[in-house]
């Protein structure tokens, strides 16, 4: 079976800094992996390099079977790639409408973004929230609301930043609870997170990074 994203090697340096170089890194389409390592291993750093919002050097990138380049990044990847990060940044209108502004963003029609949008918003849990503000929701809200943002662009990979590294208990069960469903839709999604974290998700696949390289474990 043809990854859905596979790089023969990526290399990233912050000045003499080497962050990692990785070689034959490889996505499965719809599968969730786990990626771990210590403080400054370079877990978000590799996300933001995957997301095109950090510059590295990569040869032998193919997406979906089709080699596409991260520099500039390729008009592809910006479409089906979402990134989101630990601390998600909202504008201060309502809810909905920070769901629905990516899918404004690419034109589409207003009565057809509602219909995602609301749909979106039942998945996550978070329908009551629709007219609330941003800056009124609780973390664990947040995270489900930024879940639903991305979700709703029905992107191939889902790049999450640490999303249950502020919650606690209930909401950090919720927010995992929304994760097999990801993959279940066709998305791959990859979860930076810190060993306590680690989570007994079905079939997920663990990676880490260590000394600039992944392991498989
Ligand atoms: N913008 C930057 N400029 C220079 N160095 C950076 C920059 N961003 C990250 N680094 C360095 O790159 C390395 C990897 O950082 P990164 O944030 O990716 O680690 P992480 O695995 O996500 O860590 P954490 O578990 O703390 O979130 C660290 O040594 C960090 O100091
Ligand atoms: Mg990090």
């Amino acid at each position: 079976m043809n990854p859905m994203l596979s790089i023969d090697r990526l290399t990233k340096r912050y000045g003499g800094h080497l962050v990692f170089d990785l070689r034959a890194f490889e996505l499965e389409a719809a599968r969730a992996y786990v990626l771990t390592g210590m403080n400054g291993a370079g877990k978000s750093t590799l996300l933001r390099v995957l997301a095109g919002l950090a510059p590295a050097d990569a040869e032998g990138v193919r997406f979906a079977g089709e080699p596409v380049r991260l520099a500039p990044y390729a008009a592809a990847l910006r479409r089906d790639i979402v990134y989101v990060h630990q601390h998600p940044v909202m504008f201060s209108t309502s809810v909905a409408a920070n769901i629905g502004y990516g899918l404004k963003a690419r034109g589409m029609a207003r009565e057809e973004a509602a219909r995602l949008v609301d749909e979106a918003m039942r998945w996550a849990g978070v329908e009551h929230l629709h007219a609330s503000r941003p800056a009124t929701l609780s973390g664990g809200e947040k995270q489900r609301v930024a879940l639903a943002r991305a979700k709703v662009l029905h992107p191939r990979l889902l790049l999450l930043d640490e999303p249950t590294a502020s919650l606690d208990g209930e909401a950090r069960e919720q927010v995992l609870a929304l994760i097999p469903s990801l993959t279940l839709a066709g998305s791959t999604v990859v979860m930076a997170c810190h060993d306590r974290d680690l989570i007994n998700l079905p079939d997920v696949r663990r990676l880490k990074l260590r000394e600039g390289q992944l392991e498989e474990k």
